[in-house]
């Protein structure tokens, strides 16, 4: 894929996540839609589930206006602490060093435009409450959606359990997008 306008510091993310020894890293296709949904709304609220080193927040704060705000919510202070050194500065964007789980349980009210759910906690558990904090017309992204080789026994039975359910949801409409690691984009009614 040719990628035209890559993010700033997207060759740094990548140099320092190699160093990490990191290799959980959005595919480009993810950050090329990212970019593109979030650069679609004024006064976009976006939340990302699981920062890793930044490489998506990366693609998403490219999109966001001036006026827009991104929380990113990682676990790993080893991991958030990358992202940190590249977006820390950015007043559109709150990175959170918490479990997603307790963040999710703890913001509930709060809605968003778009929900990037990069780990497990709002794609695999508290699902329904992740999709209750989009807003209608927002959107939900998930990606490693294909089978991929290290997956344990019982992970690709939850990935297809995980996309029926969503694809038939009576409050969202779907869309799979079979390119890198497989995404679902869904748009609130
Ligand atoms: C697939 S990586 C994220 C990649 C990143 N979004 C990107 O675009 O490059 C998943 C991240 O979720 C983090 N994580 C795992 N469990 C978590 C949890 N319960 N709460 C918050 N972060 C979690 C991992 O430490 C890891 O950094």
């Amino acid at each position: 894929m040719s990628l035209p306008f890559l993010p700033k510091h997207y060759n740094a993310i990548q140099a320092e996540s190699r160093l990490l020894k990191f290799n959980q890293i959005s595919d480009d296709e993810v950050g090329v839609l990212l970019r593109l949904l979030v650069s679609s709304k004024h006064n976009a609220k976006i939340l990302e589930l699981g920062t890793g080193t930044g490489m998506g927040l990366s693609w998403i704060a490219q999109g966001l206006r001036h006026d827009g705000e991104l929380i990113s919510v990682e676990k790993i202070p080893e991991h958030l602490e990358i992202a940190k050194k590249f977006f820390e500065d950015d007043p559109r964007i709150q990175l959170v060093n918490q479990d997603a789980t307790l963040w999710i349980e703890e913001n509930k009210e709060l809605q968003f435009d778009l929900i990037f759910a990069d780990t497990w906690a709002g794609k695999f558990t508290h699902l329904d409450s992740i999709l209750n904090m989009v807003k209608p017309g927002g959107f939900y992204l998930i990606d490693d959606l294909n089978y991929q080789v290290d997956w344990h026994k019982n992970h690709q039975d939850k990935v297809l359990l995980l996309v029926e359910k969503l694809k038939c949801h009576p409050d969202f409409f779907s869309f799979p997008i079979d390119v890198g690691t497989g995404m679902l984009l869904l748009c609130k009614k």
